[in-house]
């Protein structure tokens, strides 16, 4: 079987990368090894897919080298995709923070992959395995569960190491070093961190309180939710930080982001006297976690009246710099991504194309490109594999 296109992996970037080639009249083959295309679609965003955003910019995306995401996202912008899924008939809403995600269902995303691949006379063959691949002139021998494939054009869209119970592989990884490729090394992002010893215990019981914070790891912070979980801190902040914490950094979590602590215990003291910390903390923060926080700070039950100035500035420190320590993240069993991968400097950010192999292409999240949460890391995906496209 002779093909212009061989796609390995039919998740997002697989996918919408075969569509566009085909539509450029390429025959392509879409080679998936789960036993359906698109799983990792249709569990994300809660079941709704949160299928990109409206601020997708290069510096919401890690790297080792930043800017080589640039030259796709500025090829392939939100609107393109947005206008994709309105001809798609998809009703969608803008969340929070330009984030964009379906009205009804994640399905709805994978349904209409289907529907433009199908349209552009792609094959998709899933339950089907790579065996070996080597090169040829010209292109690529494959030897598959299918039988031997001929490839004119290789694109590498297997994903990365996150969920493998959803089909996640390193085999992109494995492929790109036997063509003489360097990975930078892999580490689960966008995943809850974990906590142990006596701050595990101090916080596990509050398990399901979630509140706004500003979570800040060496000079980079975000500002959304916290979720106290029974391993440790999750939620959008904590999500996001997660991404740029490396073992032993300490975290620097301001528990009220929107107040000036030090007013607001001030105004307290003078208003309220004869009230206890942990009383009139509970407008700014959730009752169970003021009441925590006093018993964790190791303030006692005093009225606010016998509190010095100085004891105020340290709890308003201690609140807008709330120290936490993680002992680890939650790994690739829960991340929604893998940082690291493919090193970009080997690979041309027009074209994805290698620099080590003509022809070969990776799309996706098998490279050295990591978004932020929030429909960026798809956004990605539909812009690498575009660039890919245009180029096969
Ligand atoms: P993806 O993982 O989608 O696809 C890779 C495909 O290759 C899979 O189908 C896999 O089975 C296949 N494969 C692997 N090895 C193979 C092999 N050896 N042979 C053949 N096939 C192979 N992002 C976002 O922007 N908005 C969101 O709402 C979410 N939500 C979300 C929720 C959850 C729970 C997770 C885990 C992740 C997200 N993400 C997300 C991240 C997003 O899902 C991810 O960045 C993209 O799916 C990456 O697209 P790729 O096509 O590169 O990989």
């Amino acid at each position: 079987m002779d093909y212009d296109v061989v796609i390995i992996g039919g998740g997002a970037a697989g996918l919408f990368c075969a569509f566009m080639a085909g539509r450029r009249g390429r025959r392509v083959l879409v080679i998936e090894h789960a036993n359906r295309v698109g799983k990792k679609i249709l569990m994300s965003g809660g079941g709704r897919c949160n299928f990109t955003n409206l601020d997708v910019r290069p510096d919401r995306y890690l790297g080792a080298n930043p800017h080589f995401c640039k030259s796709a996202l500025a090829r392939y912008k939100p609107e393109a995709f947005i206008a994709l899924v309105d001809a798609h008939g998809i009703a969608w809403h803008e969340k929070e923070l330009g984030q964009l995600f379906c009205d009804d269902s994640s399905k709805q995303i994978v349904q209409m992959l289907l529907t433009e691949c199908a349209e552009a006379g792609v094959r998709i063959e899933t339950s089907c395995s790579v065996q070996r691949v080597q090169p040829r002139e010209p292109g690529f021998a494959l030897n598959t569960s299918l039988g031997p494939v001929n490839a004119a054009k290789l694109v590498v869209a297997s994903g990365g190491l996150s969920i493998p119970s959803m089909g996640a592989t390193g085999y992109g990884y494995e492929l790109a070093r036997q063509f003489g490729h360097s990975i930078r090394p892999t580490r689960a992002g966008l995943v809850p961190l974990t906590l142990s010893g006596k701050p595990l215990e101090q916080w596990q019981d509050l398990s399901g309180l979630s509140l706004p914070v500003e979570a800040e790891c060496e000079g980079t912070s975000f500002r959304n939710a916290m979720l106290v979980t029974h391993r440790g801190l999750s939620g959008p902040a904590m999500l996001q930080i997660s991404s740029y914490w490396q073992p032993g950094q300490r975290l620097r979590i301001n528990l009220m982001p929107d107040e000036d602590a030090l007013a607001w215990l001030q105004a307290a003291r003078r208003d309220r006297p004869q009230a206890e910390l942990k009383t009139v903390l509970t407008p700014a923060l959730p009752k169970r976690f003021a009441q925590r926080f006093c018993e964790t700070q190791n303030l006692d039950a005093r009225p606010l009246k016998q509190y010095r100035d100085a004891d105020l500035q340290a709890i308003a420190a201690a609140l807008h710099q709330w120290p936490v320590v993680p002992n680890g993240t939650e790994g690739y069993r829960t991340a929604e991504v893998t940082l690291g991968g493919v090193d970009t400097d080997e690979l041309s950010s027009s074209t994805m194309e290698s620099k080590r192999m003509p022809g070969l292409h990776f799309i996706g999240e098998v490279m050295d490109v990591t978004g932020w949460l929030g429909g960026y890391n798809f956004h990605w995906a539909w812009a690498s594999a575009k660039a890919a496209a245009d180029a096969c």
